[in-house]
C-alpha cells in the first residue's frame, strides 16, 4: 500500500539510489522533477535566441563555425531534457504549452539583450560558466533519466565555457582599445543577471529544502553561487577585466569572496514576464511553433496515409 512505497522510496533516496522512470515515486517527487526538467529544457531552446542573434554577424568564419555549433547544441540539449522530462509522464506538446502561454519559467539569464559581438564570449563565459557550476551537481540526482542527460549537457557546457572564455581572451590580449571597452562593457551587463541565474537566496527559495532532501538538488543556490564567484574572480583577473561589484572582496575569515548585494527585485520582475526582453523571446517561440504547423500536419498526413494503406 502507499505508506509502504513511501517508506521504501524514502529508504532508497536515503541511501542515494537513483531512481527510474519505472519505479514508484511520490506525485510531489514526480510533478517537482517535472517542473525542474521542463523548464531547465525551455531555457536551452529559448537561450539560442540572445545567441542566434549574431550568428550572421559573427566577426570570422571560424568564430561563426563555433558559434553555430554551441547553438546547435543548446537545441540538443532542449531535446534529451524535453525527452527525460515524457519519461515522468508529460507529453511534449503540454510542456511547450506551458511555455507557450507563459506558464512554464524559463532562465531568468535569456530575458536580457546581446548588443555586441562581446555579449556572445561574456555568456560563454559567465552564463555557460553559471550554467555548469550549477548543472554538474545534477548528474548526481536521484532521478536517472535527469542525472543521465546531465552528463552529456555538461560536457559540451564545458566547451561553450572554454569557447567564450577564449574569445574574450583574443579581443583582450589583440583587441583595439575599442574592443577591449567592448569586453568590459559586457561583462559590466551580464556579471549581476549571471550570479541571479542560481536561484534566490536559499532562506527564500520555496523549492530548496524538499529538492535537497529528495537529492533532485545536491548543492544549494547560495552555495553554487559562492563558488561561482570565487571561480569568476580568478578568471577575470587573467582576463584583465573589472567585475562591476565594488564590494567583492576575499574574506580570509569565510576563505570566499564577500560580494554586494543583488537587486532581487530585479530577478523577481524578470522571472515574472518584465524583463527587457520577456516578450520579444515568447513571441519568437511561439512564431516558430506556429510557422512550423505545416510541417506537423504534413507529417501527421502521411502517417495517416501510410496506416491506411497498411490496413488495406
Ligand atoms: N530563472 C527563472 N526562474 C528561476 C530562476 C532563474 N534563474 N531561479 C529560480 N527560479 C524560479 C524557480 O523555478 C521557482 O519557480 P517555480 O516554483 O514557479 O518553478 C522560483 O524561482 C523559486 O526558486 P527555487 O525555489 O530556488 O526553485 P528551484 O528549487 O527549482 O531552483 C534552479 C531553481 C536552481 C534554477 C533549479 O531549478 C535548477 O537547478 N534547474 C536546473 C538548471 C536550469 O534550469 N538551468 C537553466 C539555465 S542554464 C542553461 O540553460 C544554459
Amino acid at each position: 500500500d502507499e505508506m509502504r512505497l513511501q517508506e521504501r522510496f524514502d529508504a532508497r533516496i536515503d541511501a542515494g539510489d537513483f531512481i527510474e522512470a519505472k519505479d514508484w515515486m511520490p506525485e510531489h517527487y514526480r510533478k517537482t522533477l517535472l517542473r525542474q526538467i521542463s523548464q531547465h529544457a525551455h531555457s536551452e531552446i529559448v537561450g539560442m535566441l540572445p545567441e542566434g542573434n549574431w550568428i550572421t554577424r559573427a566577426p570570422t568564419l571560424k568564430r561563426k563555425a563555433i558559434l553555430l555549433a554551441k547553438v546547435q547544441d543548446e537545441g540538443g540539449h532542449g531535446l534529451y531534457l524535453y525527452a527525460a522530462a515524457e519519461t515522468l509522464g508529460s507529453s511534449r506538446d503540454q510542456m511547450l504549452d506551458a511555455l507557450h502561454t507563459g506558464k512554464a519559467k524559463y532562465s531568468s539569464i535569456f530575458n536580457y539583450p546581446t548588443l555586441t559581438w562581446a555579449d556572445i564570449g561574456t555568456i560563454g563565459w559567465l552564463v555557460d560558466g553559471a550554467a555548469i557550476m550549477n548543472q554538474v551537481p545534477i548528474c548526481r540526482c536521484s532521478y536517472a533519466p535527469y542525472a543521465r542527460a546531465m552528463i552529456r549537457i555538461c560536457r559540451e557546457e564545458s566547451f561553450h565555457q572554454r569557447q567564450g572564455y577564449g574569445s574574450l581572451l583574443t579581443m583582450m590580449q589583440h583587441g583595439t582599445p575599442e574592443q577591449k571597452a567592448m569586453v568590459q562593457d559586457a561583462v559590466d551587463r551580464w556579471w549581476w543577471p549571471s550570479i541571479m541565474m542560481f536561484g534566490p537566496p536559499d532562506d527564500q527559495s520555496p523549492n530548496s529544502a524538499q529538492s535537497m532532501r529528495w537529492g533532485i538538488k545536491r548543492v544549494s543556490n547560495d552555495e553554487l553561487r559562492q563558488k561561482f564567484v570565487d571561480a569568476a574572480v580568478e578568471q577575470a583577473k587573467v582576463l584583465g577585466v573589472t567585475l562591476p561589484d565594488p564590494e567583492l572582496k576575499w574574506n580570509d575569515e569565510r576563505q570566499a569572496h564577500d560580494f554586494g548585494a543583488i537587486d532581487w527585485s530585479e530577478f523577481w520582475r524578470v522571472i515574472g514576464g518584465d524583463g527587457p526582453c520577456n516578450r520579444e523571446r515568447l513571441g519568437a517561440r511561439v512564431k516558430a511553433w506556429e510557422d512550423g504547423a505545416w510541417v506537423r500536419e504534413a507529417a501527421l498526413a502521411h502517417a495517416g496515409k501510410h496506416q491506411t494503406m497498411k490496413e488495406a
